[in-house]
């Protein structure tokens, strides 16, 4: 495989997954910081209250990136760390953490991509009623402008959004992420503002950060019908609407989809028209984009029944069949080279980089304390191997972050899913990079110099 000179290979993070220090130097609290506290959400009573204590251990996983060889790195801030009360008063420590990072990443060759919204919305915005109402896209665009403003002397890539699906639909429908809700509407009602604050904000970092390139990262979950009886191909469809085209149609100019409204009305979850929906949103949320982020783990086959559920029939646990990840996640590279070509014939984005991708395995140190980790390297050389095909098809890929530099904090399932190249003994927090670390360096070692 043979990547052009300038594609960006990356790790990524997210501060809750492994800052820690949840209440140190002014840091205010977090919807995140709130949910784990409430009894029964968390796998084993989990929290990020330490998680990987990156944030008094940085200089030390800046080593480790520099090492890896990676020319950027995707991490998110902590909204909460820069302004504790979500607006108003700022803190400059929390400040003054991202600006040495994103200084000691330059210095040692590491292109900084930042992430602004990783799910965890400052708790006095929650009580104010939080991504269902409007006011809180104005509090996202005013934090935006102080990050675009702080650091977009260095700063070039920006993120708005991760997961837009994700935030909506596991936080206020589903109810198993912060902040917990289980209400319809409130989670359509989210999801329109975090993408109107996607919007919003793309203007917002280009006007106080010059030269920036803002994306946003959306989860996608390519799917096909388990059979082609009629009744599974609808669920496929109207799962798609559901998880994918809901994001990806307003994003790329294209409005909510037409049948997905339809569906949402018959079902009552909104009225005629979304009341949420202003004149002039659509527009808003379409502003064109740098580069779109794409998160791809796996995909799914629905059958009539699972139209809305993403139920693999693999629960996540420790010893996943063959095929699955341990998060009960089917390996299918494939489906990640027929997305790309279905987003560039669909949307035509100007540049897809892959924020997130990566694979939950739990091997522990051998005797040696080597962390054999064969699994995950063929992961991800099979994702490397799609990006390569799509990219020859004509499809513009330029960049890969693997989902995660370490082993971290997983939302609901709490420590016991591991992403990491780079293992985090949960005890001495010590850091053990495990043999795929050593194959995505040789990886990119291989490629053309930049
Ligand atoms: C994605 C999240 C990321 C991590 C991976 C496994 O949905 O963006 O924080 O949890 O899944």
């Amino acid at each position: 495989m043979s990547f052009p000179a300038d594609f960006v290979f990356g790790v990524a993070t997210s501060a809750y997954q492994i800052e820690g220090a949840a209440r140190q130097d002014g840091k205010g609290e977090s919807i995140w910081d709130r949910f784990v506290r409430e009894p029964g959400r968390i796998r084993d009573d989990a929290t990020g209250d330490i998680a990987c204590d990156h944030y008094h251990r940085w200089r030390e996983d800046v080593e480790l990136m520099a090492s890896l060889g990676v020319n950027a790195y995707r991490f998110s801030i902590a909204w909460t760390r820069v302004l504790p009360d979500g607006d108003g008063r700022v803190n400059p420590a929390g400040l003054g953490f991202y600006d040495a990072l994103v200084d000691a990443l330059l210095e040692n060759g590491i292109d900084p991509w930042v992430t602004l919204y990783h799910w965890d919305l400052p708790q006095a915005l929650q009580e104010r009623g939080g991504w269902p109402v409007r006011a809180t896209v104005d509090a996202f665009v005013d934090y935006a402008e102080l990050m675009a403003g702080a650091l977009g002397d260095r700063v070039t890539n920006w993120i708005t959004q991760n997961e837009p699906w994700v935030a909506a639909m596991l936080g206020h429908r589903a109810g198993v992420f912060a902040p917990g809700l289980r209400d319809w509407g409130a989670a359509l009602a989210a999801g329109h503002h975090l993408l109107l604050s996607h919007g919003k904000a793309v203007e917002a970092i280009r006007a106080n950060a010059a030269g920036a390139r803002v994306g946003i990262a959306i989860d996608c979950r390519p799917n096909r019908a388990a059979s082609q009886a009629p009744a599974d191909v609808a669920a496929a469809r109207h799962f798609d609407g559901f998880r994918n085209r809901w994001f990806f149609d307003p994003v790329f100019g294209k409005g909510y989809p037409q049948d997905m409204l339809a569906a949402y009305r018959n079902a009552g979850r909104i009225l005629v028209e979304p009341a949420f929906v202003r004149s002039g949103d659509l527009e808003t949320i379409a502003t064109p984009i740098d580069f779109l982020g794409l998160n791809y783990y796996t995909s799914l086959a629905i059958r009539a029944g699972g139209e809305e559920s993403e139920d693999t029939g693999v629960a996540p646990g420790t010893a996943p069949p063959p095929g699955y990840t341990e998060m009960g996640w089917e390996v299918t590279p494939d489906a990640l080279g027929d997305f790309l070509r279905r987003i560039r014939d669909d949307y035509a984005p100007r540049s897809i980089v892959i924020t997130e991708n990566g694979a939950s395995y739990s091997d522990p140190p051998g005797r040696d304390g080597i962390i054999r980790d064969q699994r995950r390297i063929a992961y991800l050389q099979a994702h490397l191997e799609q990006l390569e095909v799509a990219r020859t098809a004509g499809v513009p890929v330029d960049g890969y972050f693997v989902w995660s530099l370490l082993d971290n904090f997983e939302w609901a399932l709490g420590y016991s899913q591991q992403f990491g190249l780079v293992g985090v003994d949960r005890d001495s927090l010590e850091r053990i990079p495990k043999q795929s670390f050593g194959f995505y360096r040789d990886f990119i070692a291989a490629q053309p110099e930049g």
